[in-house]
């Protein structure tokens, strides 16, 4: 096998009550990729469609991630990457990690896969790195490994698959300014108080259970965040009454996508998120900013190749 194109799909990371930790895969939304096998050596980013952004290798997340594998993994084969980028940078639905871990993923296919997905999760952590500031895994290992997952350590990774309860649904609405992750990540206060840090943990432990047993009770009770959405929201136009909105509508939670500006909700089923959807829409369509929104299922799967 010479080539191979794959969707590499966005994602909603931290669900509220997991910053840097959980994260969710989504599937109507992200980017195609085409990846080649040549004879010359070292990667090659020879087309991005759909962005504006740089085809230089040490400046792209995806070339940077490929390099990381291909350090771990030499080989005489070069590779020149393709991309049809559908998620905007700095949307908060995992733009960076689509590239990141798709040029991973096509490179280890063509390669006749000498890793595992979660042995992949460390080289895609590094282009997110050169994205935010700081390597974090919790958008690259749900695409990577499908459905919902956890991060419990990134040195040495050490990512966990949750269940995904049939009926969950997700509701995003992307509206369209740019949040850069790494602002939004300076912007974060460094210290918890024990009170925040006790509720947050309450409320992680709480999520991952109601995961096991489909409790769609718990999970509402647990979609919080304490502790970093109080301080991002303020870049979230009517931040409050989106949430408000979705809530009354039947939201299990409601909270920021990744950084923002995406904000997403949780619900049981498609009509449940139907209602969702067309409760936040109206609330957007009030402020005149363009905006999208996309009712998703749980993408168990992850990264699909398309033909080979
Ligand atoms: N956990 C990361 C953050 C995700 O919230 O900064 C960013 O994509």
């Amino acid at each position: 096998m010479d080539q191979i194109k794959i969707f590499a799909p966005a994602s909603v990371a931290n669900v509220s009550c997991g910053f840097d930790v959980l994260g969710f895969c989504l599937d109507p939304v992200g980017d195609e990729m085409l990846i080649r096998k040549t004879n010359a050596s070292g990667v090659k980013i020879t087309k991005i469609e759909g962005q504006n952004l740089p085809l230089d290798v040490k400046k792209n997340v995806a070339g940077v991630a490929a390099e990381a594998l291909l350090k771990a993994h030499p080989t005489q084969s070069g590779f020149e990457i393709e991309i049809h980028k559908k998620i905007k940078a700095g949307s908060g639905i995992g733009s960076s990690a689509a590239s990141a871990a798709g040029a991973v993923f096509g490179i280890n296919e063509l390669l006749g896969k000498p890793y595992t997905a979660h042995e992949l999760i460390a080289f895609a952590m590094e282009g997110e790195g050169l994205a935010s500031g700081s390597a974090h895994a919790d958008n690259v290992a749900p695409v990577l490994m499908g459905g919902i997952t956890l991060v419990r350590s990134i040195n040495p990774v050490d990512v966990i698959q949750l269940p995904t309860p049939k009926a969950l649904t997700a509701v995003i609405l992307h509206p369209k300014i740019e949040l850069k992750t790494m602002h939004a990540r300076e912007i974060i206060k460094k210290n918890v108080t024990m009170e925040k840090a006790i509720q947050q943990w309450g409320n992680l432990g709480a999520f991952v259970s109601a995961l096991f047993n489909e409790d769609y009770d718990l999970m509402s009770r647990s979609l919080k965040d304490e502790i970093v959405e109080p301080m991002r929201s303020l870049l979230i136009p009517e931040f409050e009454s989106l949430k408000k909105a979705s809530i009354d509508a039947g939201a299990l939670g409601f909270g920021i996508s990744g950084s923002g500006p995406s904000v997403y909700a949780l619900t049981k089923g498609i009509d449940s998120a139907q209602k969702i959807s067309n409760a936040i829409n109206k609330v957007i369509s009030s402020i005149g900013i363009d905006f999208e929104i996309h009712i998703s299922k749980i993408n168990e799967q992850g990264i699909k190749i398309l033909t080979n």
